[in-house]
């Protein structure tokens, strides 16, 4: 089953859909997405926090979120919909006090659980619960090295003591954990120590760069977002292999609407945490119809392969492009079927570190940023967005020479 998580992951985060699945696996996923089964199912149970990161996109809205009943009504839906994956998150699900019952109620109908939660209310009575609960995996966010830098984010006192304490607990019941660090401005100087601190607690481990835009639409998250060159620098370093991919007009660029999609504490069903168009309410709607008919997944479904994607098509780094997100290009120009400019970045510093003394290509997108054919703007209040990014035609220096 462990190995079975890998694919799953990769869906959540959106990558790209392989066009012929080597492995039996990928194979029965390919299957599922073929046929539109709603398989994974991220569902934020709620948007209370006993934290307060500086970049959390998570922005509570005033509605009820579900109750216990309509969770659970919630569930039954999901069972009889074919779901098998359910990976519960926030907010923080250990502040909602019947968390249990549901993560019980759930592993009673059958479904995989993965758990993400910041680790910082684990308690050796809930570290039992949780174990009790068999999940796949729970995911903790390690967002410093040190007292000052992850305390500096999470708004709060004493956060790495007590995320390490979560994490033994865990460990020391034969949970499986994984540790994710969203490297930003604000923690890019703690990488190593990062590293260096995983290694000691001898868990999965990953980090990751890219950083959602507030769900109410404001830059508060994305300033942080490390710059291209930063970005180079990382991709630089990492040594995984990177497999071009096959771009055709059929490739599909994210698998949302075809395998997976997210519920909100209030019960809107969204495609993903990025792309906040609801298909639905579950409190007005069946989830499978919401599921089969909801206006943004019809959209999706049908047109969401590369031939639909303008840009994206024609663009001349497009095999080297792994994290474009039509959610990200919703939220960044209102264009579902745009590049955006992360993935921009991202798709020039694979193509440096492939290619270290070629000229980096422009993309389509940048180009007509360029042009000034596109102005970014706050979906807030309509001013223009300064980008983190200098977009320029020309290649950086050291990078320009022709080989
Ligand atoms: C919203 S949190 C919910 C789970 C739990 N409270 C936690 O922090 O791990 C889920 C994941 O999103 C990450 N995250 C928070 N704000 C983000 C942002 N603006 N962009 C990308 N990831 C973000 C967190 O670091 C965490 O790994
Ligand atoms: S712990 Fe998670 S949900 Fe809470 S503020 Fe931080 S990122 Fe957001
Ligand atoms: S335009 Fe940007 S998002 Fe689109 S394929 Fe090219 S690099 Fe990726």
């Amino acid at each position: 089953m462990t190995q079975e998580l890998q694919p799953l992951v990769r869906d959540f985060a959106g990558c790209a859909l392989p066009d012929q699945p080597a492995d039996p696996y990928e194979a029965l996923l390919m299957r599922f997405k073929q046929d539109a089964l709603p398989v994974t199912v991220l569902w934020e149970l709620t948007h209370k926090c006993n934290l307060d990161c500086i970049m959390c996109y998570n922005v509570s809205l005033a509605q009820p979120e579900l109750s216990t009943a309509e969770c659970f009504d919630v569930l039954d839906q999901l069972a009889e919909a074919g779901t098998l994956y359910l990976s519960l998150t926030g907010g923080e699900i250990l502040s909602r006090r019947d968390f249990f019952e549901i993560a019980e109620r759930a592993r009673t109908l059958g479904f995989a659980l993965s758990l993400k939660t910041n680790g910082t209310l684990i308690t050796p009575e809930k570290a039992d619960r949780i174990a009790a609960l068999s999940p796949l995996r729970v995911d903790i966010s390690l967002l410093g090295a040190t007292d000052k830098t992850f305390d500096a984010i999470a708004g709060s006192k004493d956060t790495l003591r007590r995320v390490v304490r979560g994490v033994k607990l865990l460990q020391e019941r034969g949970v499986r954990v994984k540790l994710f660090s969203l490297m930003m401005d604000l923690n890019l100087a703690e990488r190593e120590q990062m590293v260096e601190l995983v290694a000691e607690l001898g868990v999965d481990y990953e980090q990751g760069f890219k950083i959602s835009t507030a769900d109410d639409g404001s830059s508060k998250a994305t300033e942080h977002q490390l710059d291209r060159e930063q970005i180079t620098d990382l991709i630089g370093q990492d040594q995984m292999a990177f497999d071009l991919r096959t771009v055709t007009p059929a490739t599909r660029t994210c698998s949302v609407s075809l395998s997976s999609c997210l519920i909100s504490p209030y019960g809107d069903v969204l495609p993903c945490i990025e792309l906040r168009i609801p298909g639905g309410n579950i409190r007005q709607r069946r989830f499978i119809d919401i599921w089969n008919n909801g206006g943004i997944f019809k959209q999706l479904r049908s047109r969401h392969t590369m031939k639909n994607l303008p840009e994206c098509h024609v663009c001349p780094i497009n095999r080297y492009c792994e994290g474009r997100c039509s959610g990200l290009a919703w939220k960044e120009h209102g264009d579902l079927y745009g590049g955006h400019s992360l993935a921009c970045s991202q798709a020039q510093a694979r193509f440096a570190q492939i290619h270290p003394n070629q000229m980096i290509p422009e993309t389509p997108l940048q180009a007509r940023l360029r042009r000034g054919e596109i102005t970014l703007v706050e979906p807030t209040n309509g001013q223009p967005i300064v980008l983190v990014d200098s977009f320029v035609a020309e290649p950086r220096p050291q990078m320009s020479l022709v080989a």
